[in-house]
């Protein structure tokens, strides 16, 4: 490496004490020393170095997927969808144990695309980073990766990635061959580091981070940290140049955004309540739709309930992850409402917003479940009539309460499964069924992957309804007839 060229990494050490303005100050000197490094990279390769993002997960990997995207691409890097890329970087996903189980299985076939290209480097981050178990995995059984960072720290990755380029130069002093830096908290939100968007016209803004909730099956808050709410003027200010640069709908994401600035006023600071801070974002010029995810049933308040119904531009869709209707199990999961209340709260819900659409998460197989309490989850579905449902097995996260509880047999979880998810899909075919023949507006997002000649729109609901149409019709709305309905999806005609 040239070291004329790129400065001494002297004047960039981190103070410890600095403030989140100086940690964006000095990850933006980063970015332009990585600049040199792809610049070099470009000269050895005689081509534009490549990068490609492989993320696992929720929303919020997803987003935090578009800022490792932003950072490499701005240092100068071109993006692919090929796990060969000069610089290929993992996000991953913990949840549940069939992500990590999926994720081995990637990491394993990058491999052999190192073989072919010894310049390839190869970065793992994201939620399982969290845990030790994993990471001692990786030092052991996979020698070849570069770089492994958790959740609190991504902001610091313009940095992590010149030490990959660097740790080979002596330029400065590394423990070992990896660059592992995991932290076990952090109440930083640091601001304005370069973010890409997948789609142009519509974006997920992040409203805060982590969760305090510790429903006892649930890893979140051990590798996403305490709650931490961004200040709502920043908040804003995103959406503003969001719907600037053409974004008409945004996503607000949370793991429980009814709690949002509760962390705020608890440490003295002013803060709007999430209900104020959607019905904010909801006036600002160009945004046609908001969309947020995700409520917790014990939280949900009036006032977010009338926001969403006096402005005709919130989506016509709430997430409210149910997990149980047994009120043993809910009790079991720490989650704070009885079956009665969850139901009552979604009469609520479809009394005063008729053409809401109530979507939930179900788990099945949780520790001490009986067939009475599958009773109980599907007597909720019925009266409910959910216009979907994500319906997951219990996975034993290890750490969470609930992995100690006595476990119940395979079977019976199977079971459990296979009744909910059928009264789930009954319920989705039913709700969807009566929109058969409504015109409604719906924003076109891509061409259709089985069959070009048609778009995939979706309503305010969330449903997905494609149509006939191409490639221009992308990120404009238009109101579509849905002609018929196959199950959870239309097929629609433009009417204009
Ligand atoms: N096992 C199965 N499902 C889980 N979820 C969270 N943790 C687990 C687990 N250990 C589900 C919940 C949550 C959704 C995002 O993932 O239903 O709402
Ligand atoms: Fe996990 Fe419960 Fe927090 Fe959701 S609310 S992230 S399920 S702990």
């Amino acid at each position: 490496m040239n070291e004329t060229q790129i400065p001494s990494r002297f004047l960039l050490k981190n103070t410890g004490e600095n403030t989140n303005e100086d940690e964006l100050a000095r990850q933006k000197v980063f970015l332009e020393r990585a600049r040199l490094h792809a610049g070099e990279l470009e000269r050895l390769l005689g081509r534009t170095p490549t990068f490609c993002v492989v993320n696992f997960g929720c929303q919020a990997n997803a987003k935090d997927s578009e800022k490792l995207a932003g950072v490499l691409r701005s240092a100068g890097f071109t993006g692919t969808e090929s796990e060969g890329a000069d610089f290929v970087i993992y996000n991953t996903c913990t949840v549940r144990d069939n992500a990590d189980n999926h994720f081995f299985g990637r990491l394993g076939r990058a491999s052999h695309f190192k073989k072919e290209n010894p310049s390839m480097k190869i970065a793992v981050c994201g939620c399982m980073m969290q845990e030790q178990g994993n990471v001692d995995k990786i030092r052991k059984s996979y020698p070849y990766v570069d770089l492994i960072f958790g959740t609190h720290n991504l902001f610091r990755f313009p940095e992590y990635l010149c030490d990959v380029y660097e740790k080979d130069t002596g330029a400065f002093d590394i423990r070992g061959q990896k660059i592992i830096d995991i932290w076990d908290k952090t109440d930083r939100i640091v601001e304005d580091l370069p973010a890409e968007r997948k789609y142009s016209f519509k974006a997920g803004v992040n409203i805060m981070f982590g969760c305090d909730n510790f429903c006892t099956y649930c890893i979140v808050p051990y590798v996403r940290g305490r709650e931490r709410s961004r200040n709502a003027s920043e908040i804003l200010r995103e959406v503003e140049a969001l719907a600037a640069d053409g974004v008409c709908e945004v996503m607000l994401l949370g793991q429980n955004v009814d709690s949002y600035g509760l962390d705020l006023i608890k440490k003295g600071e002013p803060s709007m309540s999430f209900p104020e801070l959607l019905e904010a974002v909801a006036h600002v010029p160009g945004i046609e739709r908001v969309r947020f995810m995700t409520p917790h049933p014990k939280d949900m308040s009036d006032d977010l309930i009338e926001v969403i119904r006096r402005n005709p531009n919130i989506a016509r869709h709430i997430h409210l992850p149910l997990q149980s209707g047994s009120d043993r199990i809910l009790k079991k999961m720490n989650r704070h409402y009885t079956k009665e209340q969850y139901i009552a709260l979604a009469e609520k819900i479809r009394e005063r917003i008729p053409d809401a659409a109530i979507t939930t998460d179900i788990i099945a197989g949780f520790p001490g479940e009986e067939m009475c309490d599958v009773e109980d989850t599907l007597d909720v579905i019925r009266r409910v009539g959910f216009d979907n449902a994500y319906t997951f097995i219990y996975s034993i996260r290890r750490g969470t309460p609930a992995a100690k509880m006595e476990q119940i047999p395979e079977e019976q979880v199977k079971e459990g499964f296979d009744k909910i998810l059928s009264a789930v899909q009954e319920s989705a075919r039913n709700r969807a069924s009566i929109l058969t023949g409504r015109t409604m507006r719906a924003l076109v997002e891509e061409v259709n992957k089985q069959d070009p000649q048609y778009v995939s729109a979706r309503l305010s609901n969330n449903i997905i309804v494609h149509i006939p149409g191409d490639e221009s019709m992308i990120g404009k709305f238009y109101d579509v007839h849905l002609d018929t309905c196959k199950g959870f999806y239309f097929f629609g005609t433009v009417v204009r």
